[in-house]
């Protein structure tokens, strides 16, 4: 959707395909079913000036189209790799109403060969080889920032074989970039690989970071000021160095997961790539060890939870730290009230064991602990005095170090943070 609307912006004409005819109709008012910051205005305005426009026919909607870019999921199956149901769909009903030198180009994060799948699949049914050019140009937004990042991207890669094809999908970028990007042409095994090795290294990354917040917490050294001290180095750089709850999203869960099948399928076992996995699954548990290290057993204890998302600019509950984390609050006896200020409604969906509260502060009433999950700003400035006021016992366990040891002292809290002293 992002994607759609960023080029529309940019002054060419888009056409949506949307199959489910609820989310069509809202899409048309210009509404969407998930927030994401400022996407719902730039798709007014496009649907406004008639640049972007929403349709439910992919036969029809593809009939002149210069190119056609692919934006399904492709979700984990319940092995782990990468379920591409809804792509090849697509792709057999393209390879019936596509026509000689339009381009398909392949956004959705795809396992490589994926490209070279698509092309014998439209070779199947009819389509000698270089007749449809199949381009991968992998995603790299990200959720709560996606517009943002969409006009100020890093990089744009684009990966195939046919020279005007990637020249025509970069005139697609160029005609709305107001400064200069790195444009890397390479071939679509390639393309498909940066996408993935970008996420399994960002995953990482903060596993790393979280370890290492874990180990500051032990020897009584304050994580902030060695990952302030780490990111001054540019081999390392600033980003992506704050501990937290552990690493989630509809993104990093799954791409790693098809990463290390990728090996594994190639009888390779990716042993960085599984222990960064396994060490997040440790990083939800040691969440839930630091509640009970402040309140002991969890039998009939009251927790609060403020924030349920998988970060914060987003409603996105998809692999979120706290459904993990929250399951085993429950299971270990816990009574347990959240508030997120954005994913509410997903929530109660991918929570329904928990009461979901309107607003911050009632997540504090009668409650033993809070356990702030999500990094929202406004958690930041709540009445922290008033919270401890309304709970039973003033127990905080912050893990995203949204506040310091000093101001959950100064309100009497027992606090515990990731790696903070
Ligand atoms: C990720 C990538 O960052 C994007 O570049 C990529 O385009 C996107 O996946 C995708 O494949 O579509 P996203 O899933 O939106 O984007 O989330 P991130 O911002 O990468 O955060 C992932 C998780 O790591 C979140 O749970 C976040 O809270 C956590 N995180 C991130 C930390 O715990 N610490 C950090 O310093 C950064």
């Amino acid at each position: 959707m992002v994607t759609a609307a960023g080029f529309s912006q940019f002054g060419h004409k888009v056409v949506c395909v949307e199959k489910d005819e609820r989310k069509l109709e809202a899409l048309k008012a210009g509404k969407l079913s998930f927030f994401e910051r400022d996407l719902e205005e730039l798709i007014k305005s496009n649907l406004q000036c008639s640049r972007l426009s929403f349709s439910i026919d992919l036969e029809e909607a593809v009939e002149g189209q210069q190119a056609i870019f692919v934006t399904v999921g492709t979700p984990p199956a319940e092995s782990g790799r990468a379920d591409l149901g809804a792509l090849h769909e697509v792709t057999e009903t393209l390879s019936h109403s596509i026509q000689n030198g339009q381009i398909i180009v392949l956004k959705s994060t795809v396992p490589v060969g994926t490209a070279q799948n698509v092309r014998e699949i439209l070779a199947r049914n009819g389509y000698r080889d270089r007749s449809v050019a199949v381009i991968n140009n992998p995603e790299f937004l990200r959720e709560g920032t996606a517009v943002y990042d969409f006009f100020h991207p890093q990089r744009i890669v684009i990966g195939g074989e046919s020279t005007e094809a990637i020249e025509f999908v970069k005139h697609i970028y160029r005609l709305g970039m107001t400064h200069p990007v790195p444009i890397v042409v390479t071939n679509n095994a390639t393309a498909e690989m940066i996408k993935y090795a970008s996420n399994v290294f960002l995953a990482t990354k903060i596993g790393f970071t979280n370890e290492l917040a874990g180990l500051c917490d032990l020897v009584g050294v304050n994580v902030l000021e060695v990952a302030h001290a780490m990111g001054l180095d540019p081999r390392i750089g600033p980003d992506f160095l704050n501990p937290g709850p552990g690493w989630g999203g509809s993104c990093l869960p799954k791409d790693i997961s098809e990463f290390i099948g990728m090996g594994e399928s190639r009888g390779m076992p990716l042993l960085i790539s599984k222990g960064v996995q396994e060490a997040n699954f440790r990083q939800f548990e040691s969440i839930v060890m630091r509640v009970k290290r402040l309140v002991g057993d969890l039998k009939g204890k009251q927790i609060g939870v403020l924030g349920l998302s998988f970060k914060s600019g987003t409603s996105d509950m998809r692999g979120s730290p706290a459904i993990p984390i929250i399951g085993q609050m429950i299971k270990d006896g816990a009574r347990v009230k959240g508030y997120d200020p954005a994913a509410s409604s997903e929530a109660k969906m991918a929570l329904p064991e928990i009461e979901i509260v309107s607003e911050a502060f009632k997540v504090a009433e009668n409650s033993d602990c809070i356990l702030i999950l999500t990094e929202w700003p406004e958690f930041q400035l709540l009445d922290w005095h008033g919270m401890a006021e309304r709970m039973l016992n003033r127990n905080l366990v912050d893990s995203r170090n949204l506040l310091s040891p000093e101001v959950a002292e100064q309100h009497g809290y027992r606090y515990l943070s990731m790696g903070q002293i």
